[in-house]
C-alpha cells in the first residue's frame, strides 16, 4: 500500500477558493496601512531564539511550552517566530531605526506556535501585525485601537466581536500590586496549580491568566490591579476611555484581562468572539514601553496589535465578484490548434479563458463550462474551421452567433 501523508496536526491548508479571502483580507490591511501610514516590512520567519525569550517572558506560556526552537547545524539556536512583535523590535534595532521616530510597520505572514489545536487554534497560523513606536502619548493609544476596529468594520466583522479594554497601569504601580498578589496567592499555594506555583514568585500576574479550574476560583477574590493604579496609570486610562467614547468605538473595560505575552504596561484589549466556542481573541495588542530597551535598544515607547488571519477568514462572508473565464471547447482533434491560438489570444488580451480539457460530447462539455460558472463558451468544430469563424454561446440564455473576431467582441463586452 502506498503510504498516506497527512498534513501535520496544527496544520491548514489555504485552497485557492479561501485564498482569495485571504488576499482580500491582505489587501484591505495594506490600505488601513496606508491610510495610517504604516510601512510595510518582512523579516525572516526565524531569529534566534533568544530575542523571543528575552521579551516574551521566561514564564510565559509561548516561551515555556510553545515555541518549535532548534540547533542549526551551525549550531545557532534559532526558533521560528511564535509572533511579530519581538522580531520587528529586533529589526527595528539592528537596522538603526531607532532615532528616526515614529516609526510604523505593518506586516503578515506565518506564525508557529506549538499549542493544542482545535476549532480556530492552530499551531501554524497567519497574523497581520501593526506596530507603532517612539510615542509615549496616550493619542497613540487612541489611534491604534480605533484602526483596530477601522480595520474588523472594513472587513464586515467589527459587529461580531466585543472590545475587552483593561490598563495594566505602569510599572510602578504593577510592582506594588505584584506584592498584593503574592501576599494574596501565598495563602494557598498548596491549592494553587503546578504551573502557578512556578510563576507565584517569578510572575505572579500570570496566575490571573490561569486556565487551571482550581486557580480561576482563587482568581476570582484575588486583588485588582486597577485597586493600585497611580495617578498617571489613572489619567492615562481615562484619556483613552474618553477619547474611545468621543469616536464612537465601543468598548467593555474588563478589569481582568491580562495579555498572554509579559511586555505590556498600560493599554491591553482584546477583540473576542465566542463563534469558535470558547471566547477567544480575533485581534488583539496593546502598549509594550518597556520592549525596546530591553531588547538593547534606547527606552523607546510602543504599541500595537495582531490578529490571526484564519479567525478572520472564518468569521468572514465574503462574495468575491470575480471575471468567470470564457469556456474553449473544442469538437474534435482536427480544430484544436485552432483553439489553443484563439485561448492564447484571449489571455494576452487580459481576457480570463479556460480551455475545456478532456473528452465526451459537446452536451458533456457544456457541463463543464457550466461547472466553470462560465458567461460564454466559444465552440470550434470542423464547420468553424472551414468558415473561420467561431460559434459563441451565451450560457445564461443560451443563444448562439457566429463571431469572425473573438478578442473584439469579448473586449467590448467587458
Ligand atoms: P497574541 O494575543 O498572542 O498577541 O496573538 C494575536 C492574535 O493572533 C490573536 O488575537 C489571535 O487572533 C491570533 N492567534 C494567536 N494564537 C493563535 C493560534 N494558535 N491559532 C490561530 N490564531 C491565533 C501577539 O501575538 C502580540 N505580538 C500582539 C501585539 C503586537 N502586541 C503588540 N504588538
Amino acid at each position: 500500500m502506498k503510504p498516506q501523508f497527512q498534513p501535520v496536526r496544527g496544520t491548514k491548508d489555504i485552497l485557492p477558493e479561501e485564498s482569495v479571502i485571504y488576499n482580500h483580507i491582505i489587501a484591505l490591511a495594506r490600505e488601513i496601512a496606508s491610510l495610517y501610514n504604516y510601512g510595510e516590512i518582512s523579516t525572516p520567519i526565524f531569529e534566534f531564539t533568544d530575542i523571543f525569550k528575552r521579551s516574551l517572558g521566561d514564564t510565559s506560556d509561548v516561551v515555556t511550552k510553545e515555541m518549535y526552537s532548534f540547533e542549526t547545524k551551525g549550531e545557532d539556536h534559532v526558533t521560528l517566530r511564535p509572533e511579530f512583535t519581538a522580531a520587528i523590535v529586533r529589526a527595528f534595532i539592528s537596522n538603526g531605526l531607532t532615532q528616526n521616530l515614529p516609526q510604523k510597520f505593518f506586516s503578515h505572514g506565518p506564525i508557529f506556535r506549538y499549542e493544542r489545536p482545535e476549532k480556530g487554534r492552530y499551531r501554524q497560523f497567519n497574523q497581520l501585525n501593526f506596530e507603532f513606536l517612539g510615542v509615549a502619548s496616550v493619542i497613540a493609544d487612541i489611534e491604534v485601537i480605533s484602526m483596530a476596529d477601522h480595520l474588523l468594520k472594513s472587513l464586515g466583522i467589527r459587529a461580531n466581536a466585543q472590545l475587552e479594554l483593561n490598563s495594566l497601569a505602569d510599572k510602578e504601580s504593577r510592582e506594588i500590586y505584584r506584592n498584593k498578589l503574592v501576599e494574596y496567592f501565598s495563602k494557598y499555594e498548596g491549592e494553587l496549580s503546578e504551573d502557578s506555583k512556578n510563576r507565584l514568585h517569578k510572575n505572579p500576574l500570570r496566575i490571573l491568566d490561569s486556565k487551571d479550574e482550581n486557580d480561576k476560583k482563587l482568581v476570582h477574590d484575588a486583588p485588582i490591579l486597577s485597586d493600585y493604579y497611580n495617578d498617571d496609570s489613572k489619567r492615562f486610562f481615562a484619556k483613552l476611555q474618553e477619547n474611545l467614547h468621543l469616536l464612537g468605538v465601543s468598548y467593555h473595560h474588563n478589569p481582568r484581562l491580562v495579555r498572554g505575552l509579559d511586555y505590556y504596561c498600560h493599554t491591553a484589549f482584546e477583540f473576542t468572539t465566542t463563534f469558535f466556542g470558547d471566547s477567544k481573541a480575533i485581534l488583539a495588542g496593546g502598549r509594550y514601553d518597556g520592549l525596546v530597551s530591553l531588547m538593547g535598544g534606547p527606552e523607546t515607547p510602543a504599541i500595537g496589535f495582531a490578529s490571526g488571519i484564519e479567525r478572520l477568514m472564518a468569521l468572514m462572508n465574503y462574495q468575491p465578484s470575480a471575471t468567470p473565464p470564457i469556456a474553449i471547447i473544442a469538437i474534435g482533434e482536427v480544430v484544436e490548434n485552432k483553439a489553443i491560438a484563439l485561448l492564447n489570444e484571449l489571455r494576452r488580451a487580459n481576457i480570463p479563458a479556460e480551455y475545456i480539457h478532456g473528452g465526451g460530447n459537446l452536451g458533456k462539455k457544456i457541463g463543464k463550462a457550466n461547472k466553470l460558472a462560465a458567461k460564454y463558451a466559444v465552440i470550434i468544430g470542423e464547420e468553424e474551421l472551414k468558415s473561420g469563424s467561431f460559434l459563441v454561446k451565451n450560457m445564461e440564455t443560451g443563444t448562439e452567433e457566429d463571431i469572425s473576431n473573438c478578442i473584439a467582441y469579448f473586449a467590448f463586452l467587458a
